[in-house]
């Protein structure tokens, strides 16, 4: 019952975000774009550790973790960003942002996330 209240809440909460930015948010910098819409999941240096995270089923990805990041095409990356993680088979934690971003921006936000794996 909890859970399904914590649940409900995630879904709410995450659509009135998508409603808030349904109209494209124009940013030239992906960096700035990672920091307002990815930053309190994936945490500021893109550990997984942003305070929003723990409060989720499934931690973040680490997009340092660089073995893990390597076995994701640029395109699965795009697509779970545009179509959030229930896209591309993951959990649906991961929101939607393809109608807050434009697909310009999604691709800089891809190039930004590959940044955090520094081989
Ligand atoms: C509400 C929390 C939340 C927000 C906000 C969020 N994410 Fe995620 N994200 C997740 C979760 C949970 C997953 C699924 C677990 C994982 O990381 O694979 C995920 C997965 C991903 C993946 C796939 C990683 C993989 O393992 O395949 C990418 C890429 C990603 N997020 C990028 C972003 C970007 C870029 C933003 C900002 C536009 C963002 N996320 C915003 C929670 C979030």
């Amino acid at each position: 019952m909890f859970r399904r209240i914590i649940l409900l809440w995630l879904a709410l909460g995450s659509t009135a975000v998508l409603t808030l930015s349904a109209a494209p948010y124009a940013s030239a910098d992906p960096s700035t774009d990672f920091k307002i819409f990815c930053a309190r999941c994936h945490g500021d240096s893109g550990h997984g550790d942003g305070p929003d995270g723990s409060t989720l089923s499934t931690k973040p990805q680490d997009f340092a973790d660089c073995p893990a990041m390597s076995k994701l095409s640029d395109q699965t990356i795009f697509n779970a960003i545009k179509g959030g993680g229930s896209s591309v088979g993951l959990p649906a934690d991961m929101p939607a942002w393809g109608e807050g971003l434009t697909d310009d921006q999604i691709k800089g936000l891809v190039q930004y996330v590959r940044g955090f794996c520094k081989k």
